[in-house]
């Protein structure tokens, strides 16, 4: 191999090195696309809704995030991202940004599009995330 393509591979690995770290989302903002945050909850935040979300939470979300929601689940201490404290971070988005994260997720923050696959479920636990205060 000639000196000039080793170089030319070498400059390569070190802009995939550096790339790898400016993706790295540890601490960034969680940018939500403006169609979810005006997104309406379709559902009422009533008993029945809020006791679904909860089962599902207690199911789904309670070993990272906590049965109170402080992030402070048994899992949590091995993911290299902090989970956030449910009781004071929430209240300033919407239902609809809430919507995004669970269903979508982002590197620690697991995806539940397929794991809950119903949309009112998943509007349910956002319900649900709203008593957690
Ligand atoms: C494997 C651990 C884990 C599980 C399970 C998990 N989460 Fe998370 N969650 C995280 C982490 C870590 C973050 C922070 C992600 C980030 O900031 O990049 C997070 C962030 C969030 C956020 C954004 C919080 C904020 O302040 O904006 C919401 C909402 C959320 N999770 C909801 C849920 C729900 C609902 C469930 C269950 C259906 C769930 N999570 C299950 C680890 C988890």
């Amino acid at each position: 191999m000639s000196t000039k393509k080793f170089s030319m591979i070498l400059l390569l690995a070190a802009m995939g090195f550096m790339y790898s770290f400016s993706t790295s989302n540890v601490g960034d903002p969680w940018v939500v696309p403006a169609k979810y945050k005006s997104m309406a909850n379709p559902l009422k935040g009533d008993k029945a809704s809020i006791a679904e979300g909860k089962a599902l939470y207690i199911k789904h979300c309670k070993s990272c995030h906590g049965k109170e929601g402080l992030g402070d689940g048994p899992k949590a201490a091995q993911l290299k991202t902090k989970c956030g404290d449910f009781t004071a971070d929430l209240g300033p988005q919407t239902d609809g940004a809430l919507f995004y994260k669970l269903t979508e997720g982002r590197d620690d923050m697991p995806s539940f599009k397929k794991k809950i696959p119903a949309d009112e479920d998943r509007w349910s636990i956002v319900n649900y995330l709203r008593t957690l205060k």
